[in-house]
């Protein structure tokens, strides 16, 4: 099962280019899964909530669907960041696409710095989706920094977290290779770079999209700044046995009644 991430310097704004720019990257290889990153389509650093707005789309939008034709012509799944408009607001999400359309939408839940002040938090618990190419979970970007995110989804069975990034804390493709191994479950990051400096903020994204196996081994990583695509061959069977030794069981092995976060003196 050939998984794929992929990077390049969103151009804010621009999702036309965004969008075709992704297309190049894709057609190189082929892959069953690709990941791409975190508002791949809009670019992240928003001046104001207008232009997340005028950014934004349905999670059935336009560009969904373009993916949702990419995904069925080829016959691949696929997992991309954007800017979610709904009822209630917007939300920074990701939408997972198979070759028989969208399969769910994530929003992400925990904002990172200003997306505070345009985007509302995700409503919704993280979930595994069972696909023909096996068990997919999604989080995006600085979930990372919550061990809980991986963990829940390790625990809902997930064999493969997608995780769509705009990655600017440098310790990030790091702390994925743990992620992995505690969890005993294969990780695919998509991060983007280059630089963009908007209204007195400036941000710059650090590459390094990574792919790690469930054991921790690095399977596939992109340089720091270059465009480009990496890939890797997963078997998500690994990513069943959760057995460290005789004794010791990723899963099986914790003590939950102990994990109280009350603590009596
Ligand atoms: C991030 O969550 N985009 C750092």
């Amino acid at each position: 099962m050939k998984t794929i991430v992929v990077q390049w310097d969103c151009r804010f704004g621009d999702p036309e280019f965004n969008f075709s720019r992704a297309m190049e990257l894709m057609e190189r290889e082929t892959a069953d899964i690709y990941v791409l990153p975190e508002l791949c389509l809009s670019g992240y650093n928003f001046k104001d909530k207008q232009e997340v707005d005028d950014l934004s789309e349905e999670s059935h939008g336009a560009y969904a669907h373009k993916f949702m034709d990419l995904a069925r012509s080829r016959n691949c799944f696929l997992a991309y960041g954007f800017a979610e408009k709904a009822s209630a607001g917007i939300y920074n999400s990701a939408n997972l696409i198979g070759p028989d359309g969208l399969i769910g939408t994530y929003r992400k839940i925990h904002l990172f710095n200003r997306e505070t002040l345009f985007f509302l938090p995700g409503d919704r618990p993280f979930r595994v989706y069972e696909t023909p190419v096996g068990k997919l979970g999604l989080m995006v970007c600085f979930d990372w920094f919550f061990p809980e995110s991986a963990r829940t989804l390790a625990l809902q069975g997930a064999e493969l977290i997608l995780h769509p990034s705009n990655l600017v804390l440098s310790w990030c493709p790091d702390a994925m290779r743990y992620h992995a191994l505690w969890n005993g479950v294969f990780t695919a990051t998509s991060n983007r770079i280059g630089r963009e400096d908007r209204g007195g903020h400036v941000f710059e994204y650090i590459g390094r999209s990574i792919i790690y196996s469930p054991q921790g081994e690095l399977l596939a990583e992109a340089p720091l700044e270059q465009e480009g695509i990496c890939s890797a061959e997963l078997d998500l069977s690994l990513a069943r046995e959760k057995d460290l030794n005789e004794y010791n069981d990723r899963i099986q092995s914790r003590q939950p009644e102990f994990y109280s976060d009350i603590s009596v003196t």
